[in-house]
């Protein structure tokens, strides 16, 4: 039987079936990374990054150069430690955050913006050049956050959409990152100066039929059958989130933030790790053979941290070394304003009674 496209990560079995085929397909490249995409000078925030992809990311932009902030809910600090060795840089620093808490990501964001990190003497924390927002679970059930969320739906997508918010309101980017960037801005196409926003995506962004409006950032129970399936959703919220937001960093064709997102393909990580105790061997073993390891899953969003080829692009997004189109609802400006809308006003109400929790 043929897999229709909105079945094809509906459960961890064709999940993992589908991700093994992806790879051998034949890919065009859009580009290569080089010895000489250096990252000298470039200050590089990756989050969730004491694991898998993002452990690695932040090894290969360290080794470039790069100073290297990781937003880090566990391993603090000894997966900087861990980051420095494997390197050999000294410049890697590590704060603590848990994305399903915007306390946290709050707290995060004051602790960017202390004249102590990174040792830079008075003045502000180092300024973010590239953001890589990779953070992202498969969790077997539902579970609530402090601020009464659904957890996939927080780490997944809504954090992100706090986050990368509250960065430019707190000026936190190496442009002053204001959040409508003025018109009479000096960067032009072409500034290899304009950060970067680069998010980890995953194909199964284009599994879901249609966005569930009304259900928007609702609690919902679920148990590990449909946990697959509603992180195709998140991913398909996160996607157009990333095409929303270069809309409106980027208006009149300028170019002020480079939007990039990105699947790495199936990878050998720990994201199956709430995956049930009797299937956690021969997950190890399908992964271990045909999955990437994170070393190499991580080329590509490297590719996008470091390559001259993006700079002055307002968005862009790969599937492996791959330029693709985003799915159709995603690259949606309709679906995206409401979108934005409704994560506006969800964080805007959480906001208002945060302080009682
Ligand atoms: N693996 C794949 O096949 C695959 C395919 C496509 C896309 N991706 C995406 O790649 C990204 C990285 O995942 P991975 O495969 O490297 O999995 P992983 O090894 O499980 O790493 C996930 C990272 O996210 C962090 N994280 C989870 N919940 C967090 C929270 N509440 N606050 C802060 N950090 C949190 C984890 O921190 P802890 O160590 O503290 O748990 C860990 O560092 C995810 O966005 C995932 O969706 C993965």
């Amino acid at each position: 039987m043929e897999v229709t496209r909105q079945k094809k990560y509906n459960n961890p079995v064709t999940a993992t079936l589908t991700g093994i085929s992806d790879l051998f397909r034949k890919h065009v490249p859009a580009g290569e990374l080089k010895p000489s995409d250096r990252l000298e000078g470039k200050t590089v925030l990756v989050d969730g990054s004491s694991s898998g992809l993002g452990f690695a990311i932040a090894v290969d932009v360290a080794r470039r150069g790069a100073r290297v902030i990781m937003a880090c809910r566990s391993g603090v600090p000894e997966m900087a430690e861990k980051v420095k060795k494997l390197s050999g840089s000294p410049d890697v620093h590590i704060l603590h955050v848990d994305f399903s808490d915007i306390r946290s990501i709050k707290q995060l964001v004051v602790n960017l913006r202390s004249p102590s990190l990174c040792g830079d003497g008075p003045g502000e924390g180092s300024k973010i050049d590239i953001l890589i927002c990779n953070a992202g679970i498969v969790p077997k059930e539902s579970r609530k956050t402090p601020q009464g969320l659904e957890e996939m739906f927080m780490v997944n997508y809504f954090s992100k959409f706090i986050f990368v918010n509250l960065l430019i309101e707190n000026q936190c980017f190496s442009n002053g990152g204001t959040a409508l960037p003025d018109r009479n801005s000096k960067l032009e196409i072409g500034n290899s100066n304009i950060p970067r926003i680069i998010f980890i995506a995953s194909e199964s962004h284009r599994n879901p039929e249609k966005f569930e409006w009304n259900d928007f950032g609702k609690y919902r129970d679920y148990k590990i059958g449909k946990s697959i399936e509603l992180y195709g959703y998140y991913k398909l919220l996160l996607t157009t989130f990333s095409v929303e937001l270069s809309r409106r960093l980027n208006p009149d064709c300028k170019t002020n933030f480079s939007v990039l997102s990105m699947c790495p393909g199936p990878v050998n990580s720990n994201i199956a790790r709430e995956a049930p105790k009797a299937f956690i061997p021969l997950l190890k073993t399908v992964f271990g053979i045909f999955f990437k390891s994170p070393a190499k899953a991580a080329i590509p969003a490297v590719y996008l941290a470091a390559s001259k080829d993006f700079n002055g692009i307002p968005f862009d997004y790969l599937f492996l070394m791959s330029r693709k189109e985003v799915d159709e609802k995603a690259a949606d400006p309709e679906n995206g304003k409401r979108l934005w809308d409704l994560s506006q006003n969800l964080w805007k109400e959480l906001d208002g009674s945060y302080r009682h929790y």
